[in-house]
């Protein structure tokens, strides 16, 4: 890839130089994710990755909440992200103080917080749980009844399989609310004997229309293991960039839609983050303190 050569060397030099790690989520583009990331993963994979590194600078290739993540389990690092702007839909959907209400409203009701928020929703919380997880996550907590917050589609999915109550919050990923049954179903003609893989932030209607359901990189897992003739990942687009480049001899239908948040981080962004080191991303101590507290009980399942 010409065009990206000479912004790929240069971080290459840079993290040597700044004594940085890249992490990156599944859905950056092939040149994040296959050339200059020392990490690849799910939510759940980089928050649990973030509390092995040794360098002293991580810089985070996603969404703002990730870093948060990041620089929640490494207080002593300088977490950096290439773009401020880098948001999300779910996370920016819920505040502190919407949960101080739930809570007043519900008491006594745990109160369990997708990773896809702010940290200071998350120490509002008594746990956190990932795509990845959120089952184990919220049956560890043994009570008839959880707040799980915010992403609407994951909470009425996990209620469904675990037969759990849960109380829901309004909040979607605009990425995922997107894809409807009815394109699954139309997929499924068009592309007989597709298997079919969504993510849980789908509607459950989409989950139903779906062969399996899990985070990007229980899709992942899922594509490597069985190798199936021809998928469909009902996510964002990068991730069958990125799984495609990995499995040769599976053909991938792409019925994606993009993640405007993740895809402002860019190879020049990359650079220009580790030459003038910005963006740092910074918590308070007094919510730092109680959501790593969230944070740190998810990981210890
Ligand atoms: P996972 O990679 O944890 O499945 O999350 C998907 C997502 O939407 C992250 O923003
Ligand atoms: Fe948020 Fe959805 Fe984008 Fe993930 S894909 S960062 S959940 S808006």
């Amino acid at each position: 890839w010409p065009v990206f050569a000479e912004d790929i060397d240069a971080i290459l030099a840079l993290k040597r130089r700044r004594n940085a790690v890249v992490l990156a989520h599944n859905y950056q583009t092939p040149e994040i994710f296959h050339c200059v990331a020392d990490i690849v993963g799910d939510s759940l994979a980089l928050a649990r990755e973030a509390t092995r590194v040794d360098a002293e600078v991580i810089v985070l290739a996603g969404v703002h909440f990730m870093a948060e993540t990041a620089k929640l389990l490494n207080p002593g690092k300088t977490v950096l992200i290439p773009d401020l702007g880098a948001g999300c839909s779910l996370a920016g959907s819920i505040t502190p103080a919407d949960v101080r209400l739930l809570r007043a409203r519900h008491p006594g009701v745990p109160v369990v917080a997708y990773v896809n928020t702010s940290a200071a929703v998350k120490a509002e919380s008594d746990i956190c749980c990932t795509s990845g997880n959120v089952r184990k996550v919220v049956e560890s907590l043994g009570a008839p009844r959880v707040i799980l917050l915010p992403d609407e589609y994951l909470a009425q999915n996990v209620a469904k399989e675990t037969g759990v109550e849960v109380i829901t919050w309004a909040g979607h990923c605009e990425v995922h609310a997107r894809f409807t049954a009815a394109e699954i179903r139309q997929l499924r003609r068009e592309n007989p004997g597709v298997v079919v893989l969504a993510h849980p932030e789908c509607s459950p209607e989409v989950v139903a229309e779906a062969d399996f359901a899990g985070s990007t990189a229980m899709m992942s897992d899922f594509v490597g293991r069985n190798r199936p003739a021809r998928v469909a990942l009902i996510t964002e687009c990068s991730m069958s960039d990125n799984v495609a480049a990995q499995h040769p001899g599976v053909s991938f239908v792409r019925p994606c839609n993009l993640c405007p948040h993740m895809k402002r981080i860019t190879l020049p962004k990359i650079r220009a983050a580790l030459e003038e080191m910005r963006h740092e991303v910074t918590i308070a101590p007094e919510v730092a303190d109680r959501a790593r507290r969230a944070v740190e009980r998810m990981l210890a399942i």
